[in-house]
């Protein structure tokens, strides 16, 4: 990782970025541009043992044709990559864009009710991980940790697509960052 210069701002630099003013703004700039990058969002499910949770994410994509790999970036931090670590299993939840609210809910830790089987108030299931999967989603996929990458504040997890299903009709408009009103990168 590159360590962030006097001012905070995180280098590298480009050579013609020389003074610390420079450096502020560039860095400023720079995550503007990174704002730009259209993305999908998503809800993460994870499991390990009887602990589950599901979480906000943008940072998702597909990595290749074969194998079937997909990629989630979770922050250090977060309770997903605890469970993803130790239960090595993730699901991918797909969000209708009328459902826009639903990711506003799970930015912070949830709050699992086993008995009505809800994560903050919003029903799941489960199928052959056991990583969480919404009753909302359009459509999931259930991944099996093949690989884990370390990227600094982050840690991509690279899974390999051992099911999915799509819960509802296949045409529906799916949620991207665009329909909203956060971002999340830079
Ligand atoms: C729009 C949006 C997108 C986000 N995307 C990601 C992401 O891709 N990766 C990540 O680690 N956190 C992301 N977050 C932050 C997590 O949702 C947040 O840290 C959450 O509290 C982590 O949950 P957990 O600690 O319950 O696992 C995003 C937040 C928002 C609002």
């Amino acid at each position: 990782m590159t360590k962030p210069g006097g001012t905070g701002a995180i280098g590298p630099f480009p050579s013609t970025i020389t003074t610390e003013e420079q450096q502020t703004d560039y860095d400023k700039m720079r995550r503007r541009l990174l704002w730009t990058m259209p993305s999908g969002l998503y809800v993460v499910g994870s499991r390990a043992g009887v602990q589950i949770n599901a979480m906000t994410a943008n940072w998702c994509t597909q990595l290749s044709f074969e194998p079937k790999l997909l990629g989630v970036g979770i922050e250090k931090s977060a309770l997903t990559h605890t469970l993803i670590t130790n239960g090595a299993v993730f699901t991918l939840n797909i969000i209708a864009r009328e459902d826009r609210a639903v990711v506003r809910k799970f930015t912070k830790p949830v709050e699992v009710d086993e008995a009505t089987k809800t994560l903050n108030g919003f029903g799941f299931h489960t199928d052959i991980t056991g990583a969480p999967i919404l009753d909302i989603a359009v459509s999931y996929l259930e991944c099996e940790l093949r690989q884990s990458v370390d990227c600094g504040g982050h840690t991509f997890f690279i899974g390999e697509i051992v099911n999915g299903k799509f819960r509802r009709d296949e045409a529906t408009e799916v949620l991207r960052m665009e329909d909203t009103r956060m971002n999340y990168g830079g």
